[in-house]
């Protein structure tokens, strides 16, 4: 069995769908849930499931042990971020290297960056007039939304689209898609 650890800061839809998805895998399990917020719905869409969730303060994710040792209580194989807002730490990198991914809700290089994370991203989408967003699913390394990357789906942007419309059609992306990255990752 291989082991999916999921860092999720906030309403955990993305960790949900990879939890469901996973649910009756033999071979891939999402083992364990880990945030830096504490009322966030994350805790409860996992929980239900049967998954644990832990919470760390900065000061534990910056320095590594507490966080280090969770992962290897549930022999974590592969990290992945679903809505994660912190930068992640020299001490994780290291620890697991080519062995941490990320979902970013638009077509990196373009609109990603430190400030750039939900909602922004859509507003920056719009305003800036593009005609299509997408996702980008992307190895971690130490700059922001800077990682080798895997995988890249699109939608139309159209003219009339507020943010929230952008919002949905790539969380649909997300939703169909990281599950089986996730999945050709760890064959
Ligand atoms: C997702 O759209 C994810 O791509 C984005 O946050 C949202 C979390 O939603 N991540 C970033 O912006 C990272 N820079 P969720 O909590 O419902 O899964």
């Amino acid at each position: 069995m291989k082991n999916v650890a999921i860092f999720a800061s906030g309403s955990g839809t993305n960790a949900e769908n990879i939890t469901r998805y996973f649910s009756q895998s033999e071979s891939i399990k999402v083992a364990v849930v880990l945030s830096n917020n504490k009322n966030v719905g994350v805790h409860d869409r996992v929980n239900k499931l049967g998954v644990p969730s832990f919470v760390f303060s900065r000061e534990e994710f910056v320095e590594g042990t507490v966080v280090l040792a969770k992962l290897a209580e549930y022999r974590t194989d592969l990290i992945v971020l679903a809505g994660f807002m912190n930068k992640i730490s020299d001490a994780l990198l290291k620890a697991y290297p080519g062995k941490i991914i990320n979902i970013h809700p638009a077509l990196l290089p373009k609109h990603g960056g430190k400030g750039m994370y939900g909602m922004h991203v859509h507003e920056a989408v719009v305003a800036a007039g593009e005609k299509e967003s997408g996702i980008t699913i992307h190895y971690v390394n130490e700059n922001y939304d800077e990682g080798t990357t895997i995988f890249q789906a699109k939608c139309p942007v159209l003219p009339t689209d507020t943010p929230e419309e952008v919002a949905a059609k790539v969380h649909a992306l997300e939703y169909a898609h990281y599950p089986h990255v996730i999945e050709e990752l760890l064959k």
